[in-house]
């Protein structure tokens, strides 16, 4: 798939910014985050010759250490992370430009001394007084930092330098400690600087989703209600409660940890308006369009549109696997969804009557996150004596494994019969590309460092889904007549009542 040398699409996607030099600080340092996905994604940046020349990375965490045991630290961990394998001599050269600061994230003073630290960075090398901080620490601790931050001068440009914030999710619990987490991030750092990730944006395929919508002429006429009968957005995951993920997991649940987020995101890239051109704010402004228009939920509408569930055990290859409930530090009597399904509609005039199907589950058979669109038949008359088969065309979008996207359409069978079976175009980044894609956090950390916010939520997108997701969580609080929690093995495709919800308007669940 290329796009022609004269195509103004091109002209925008060709002139991203440039990343440059800076000092990023990684608050989280011996942290998961840090160890599996940040440091292996400077690191393959690094090996691409992707990364600004003088890049500097310093870890502060509370662990008693020095440069050189973090950095020896740091490269067992990219051994076994890195995408691309792991090359000695490169990760010399990368390694040169890591330093571990130890420090509590509670104590003023440690910021005070990471300052002078920074400007020593700045004084010996091209740093030029960027600064990039990561917040790669528990949630509870982001008002701290960014309050530290700012007590040490160090959410200020200086010298022509910038200082910018990148932040994990969760972006609070709700609407209003999401506000909360808003006000201190707005009274520390310009919302320019203030880069809220959401990984699934850096996902190649995410990406592909506007070139898909708005550089081909096959499907961006259709891309309505006119044409499309229903979108379904699936994340599968085979994982459960396993590697200590309960404890944090049963305070979220699937449709606060994945819902609000991720894939709010994707249903925002399907469904919004062509923007005015690629730059952050507009492609951000038509993406908040789609949050205001999703139809807000009552409690009667949560009970008809939502399907919540718990797995109990069953087993995924053979292995047999524990239910919700009895894994390790989940609540007894825990009410946390680990699967939700919804029907959504988005109440604007291209999409009105489209039913969008969200749905996420843990202990699903496998790992899968895709988008499908399902297109309206055609009028049957022509081929009405055949055999009845499921005739829709389906473009689907695969986010994550094996990252492509494919068409089925109906065909005729090889023969002298008129028989009809339908066939899938295919198209795979791995062998289309000849390579695979990057890690999202690759394209992410290169664009907060070139100072391009398109791929990160803004305010009043995570407010707004936010507010969405709320009136799901209130209507699930409600004591007096809490819908019901419905149950499927661990290893199936989930709940009978979220099949039931497509049945009621004859779709059904794409098969994975
Ligand atoms: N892990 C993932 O795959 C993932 C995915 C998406 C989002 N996230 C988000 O990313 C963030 C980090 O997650 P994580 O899994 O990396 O967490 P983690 O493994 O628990 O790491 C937490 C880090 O915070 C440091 N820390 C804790 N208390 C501290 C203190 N008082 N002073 C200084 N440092 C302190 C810890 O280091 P010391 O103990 O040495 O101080 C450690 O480096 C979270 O917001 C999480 O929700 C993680």
């Amino acid at each position: 798939m290329s796009i022609s040398s004269n195509n103004p699409l091109r002209e925008e996607l060709l002139s991203r910014q440039v990343a440059k030099p800076c000092s990023m600080v990684i608050f989280g340092a011996t942290g998961d985050l840090t160890h599996r996905k940040l440091i292996p994604a400077l690191y393959n940046l690094a090996a691409d010759n992707d990364l600004p020349p003088g890049l500097k990375v310093t870890g502060f965490a509370r662990r008693e250490k020095n440069d050189l045991s973090w950095r020896n630290e740091l490269e067992e961990s990219n051994r076994k992370n890195s995408r691309s394998g792991h090359d000695p001599e490169t990760w010399k050269n990368f390694a040169a430009s890591i330093s571990y600061h130890q420090g509590d994230l509670n104590d003023t003073e440690a910021y005070h001394d990471l300052a002078k630290h920074l400007d020593s960075i700045d004084d010996a090398s091209t740093t030029q007084h960027n600064r990039l901080f990561y917040l790669s620490t528990a949630p509870e601790f982001f008002p701290v930092v960014l309050e530290n931050l700012k007590a040490a001068g160090l959410n200020q440009s200086r010298n022509g330098g910038w200082s910018r914030v990148i932040i994990e999710k969760p972006l609070g619990s709700d609407l209003s400690t999401a506000q909360e987490l808003n006000r201190v991030l707005s009274n520390t750092f310009n919302e320019d600087d203030t880069y809220r990730i959401d990984h699934y944006l850096g996902k190649e395929t995410a990406q592909n989703i506007m070139i898909l919508r708005f550089a081909n002429a096959i499907f961006e006429p259709l891309w309505r209600s006119r044409f499309i009968e229903q979108v379904q957005i699936t994340c599968a995951e085979d994982l459960g409660m396993e590697g200590g993920r309960g404890g944090y997991y049963d305070t979220a649940g699937a449709t606060r940890d994945m819902v609000q987020n991720h894939l709010m995101q994707l249903l925002c890239l399907i469904a919004m308006e062509p923007p005015t051109d690629l730059s952050a704010d507009s492609v951000r402004d038509e993406k908040v369009k789609v949050l205001r228009s999703l139809r807000r939920m009552g409690p009667d509408e949560v009970k008809r549109n939502v399907v919540r569930a718990q797995y109990t055990s069953g087993e995924i290859n053979g292995q047999p696997l524990p239910g919700y409930l009895q894994e390790e530090r989940i609540t007894e009597n825990s009410r946390t969804e680990s699967y939700v399904a919804m029907r959504v509609f988005i109440d604007n005039w291209r999409w009105e009557g489209t039913p969008f199907y969200i749905r996420m589950g843990k202990r699903l058979p496998k790992k899968a996150t895709e988008i499908s669109l399902h297109l309206k038949r055609p009028p049957n008359v022509l081929f009405q004596k055949l055999p009845s088969i499921d005739g829709s065309n389906v473009l689907t979008m695969r986010i994550q494994p094996d990252e492509g996207v494919s068409v089925r359409m109906l065909s005729k069978l090889p023969g002298n019969d008129l028989k009809i079976e339908p066939v899938k175009m295919d198209f795979h980044y791995l062998s289309s590309f000849g390579k695979g894609s990057p890690e999202a956090y690759e394209r992410l950390l290169l664009d907060a460092m070139a100072g391009d916010a398109t791929l990160f939520a803004r305010r009043d997108e995570v407010e707004n889904a936010w507010l969405f997701i709320d009136a799901i969580q209130n209507a699930w609080h409600d004591n007096d007549n809490p819908p019901a929690m419905a149950e499927y093995p661990a290893g199936s495709w989930g709940p009978v009542e979220a099949d039931q919800l497509l049945g009621e308007r004859g779709h059904k669940w794409r098969e994975i």
